[in-house]
């Protein structure tokens, strides 16, 4: 008896692939098959998520996306208006300063071959994301600190500018009256660009840029450009970014966490819930007064997120719309 069989390869579905997959026909003695023509002609459709309400950088992202960019550029290019925003007091320019009143930035970033590179407080150069970058491309090596790091973005034709603001510099002043140190990551204010894109051949990419906790103890280096703390990619399974107490991601490698517990078959969401977790599980933990969140991609497209507390939001760029979203949060009492 003759049946017909339609063949459809997986990851056609869970991708999301669109346009070029070409149904064609062919005939055995026994069977009529339906082939969906894959290999290299498929298309995946773009993906963007950012943690904070991060408009415009996701746009920019998603822009290089549909123009047929890879998921590196798109991160780079995303985080790179966050870091010239003046008004975020968060990341690259006008980001508050140390105790001493120097801004220092931490960025990383990782491409889909497993490459990564970072810098870690840097002075005077405002995108630390484009440096990191260069670290990898450039560089035998993954990390550059400091001075050396500023040094190296010279060479690579990085202008010098001075990266504390009018209103930084007033808000550093006012700081310094009680000085009280508190590492808390604000309600208001947003706290770090993590990035993660997936690019039309499927490929992902991330990238992760802040200037750390607001009066922080010189010297001072968070999770965003720590492999693993802010940010994770693995092109087989997906990848994860970290926002908010840096200390607490560290503690738990939290992006790293993410990306392993997807692939042990959790799913985007249940990665993040289960991260979060480890932090707010640990016995006598006092996480009232810190903020965490994550967000997460796996290779099928589908994405997750999850905070401490319920001040936490992100930015999506799915089906060729961008919408920022609440993010759901542990601490519902
Ligand atoms: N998540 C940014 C920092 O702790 O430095």
């Amino acid at each position: 008896m003759k049946r017909r069989k339609f063949i459809q390869n997986a990851s056609l579905s869970t991708l999301g692939v669109v346009a070029t997959a070409a149904i064609v026909s062919c005939k055995t003695e026994t069977e009529t098959t339906a082939i969906v023509a894959t290999s290299n002609d498929k298309v995946v459709k773009p993906l963007v998520i950012a943690t904070w309400k991060t408009d415009l950088a996701v746009e920019t992202a998603a822009e290089v996306l549909e123009k047929g960019g890879s998921a590196l550029d798109a991160v780079e290019q995303g985080c790179r208006i966050e870091e010239a925003n003046e008004k975020g007091q968060s990341v690259g320019k006008g980001g508050l300063p140390d105790r001493d009143g120097d801004v220092t930035l931490d960025a990383c970033i990782m491409d889909e071959k497993g490459n990564y590179g970072a810098v870690l407080g840097v002075k005077n150069i405002k995108h630390v994301i484009s440096v990191a970058r260069k670290v990898m491309e450039d560089t035998p090596h993954v990390m550059l600190v400091g001075e050396g790091a500023e040094k190296f973005a010279v060479t690579k034709g990085f202008e010098r500018e001075n990266l504390l603001t009018e209103a930084s510099k007033k808000a550093w002043e006012n700081w310094k009256i009680k000085s009280e140190y508190k590492p808390i990551i604000n309600i208001e204010n947003h706290d770090t660009i993590g990035m993660l894109a997936i690019d039309k051949k499927g490929n992902i990419s991330g990238a992760c840029t802040t200037s750390g906790l607001a009066y922080k103890m010189a010297g001072r280096v968070g999770d965003s450009p720590i492999i693993g703390g802010g940010l994770f990619v693995d092109n087989e399974i997906g990848g994860a970014s970290a926002t908010g107490l840096g200390e607490e991601v560290l503690k738990t490698v939290g992006s790293f966490l993410i990306v392993e517990l997807m692939r042990q078959g959790k799913s985007p969401q249940e990665a993040c819930e289960e991260a979060i977790g480890r932090i707010v599980n640990k016995p006598g933990k006092d996480f009232k007064n810190f903020q965490v969140g994550y967000i997460a991609v796996n290779k099928k497209g589908e994405t997750g997120a999850y905070s401490i507390h319920e001040w936490f939001s992100y930015n999506i760029y799915k089906d060729k719309e961008n919408k920022n979203i609440k993010s759901d949060y542990f601490n519902k009492v």
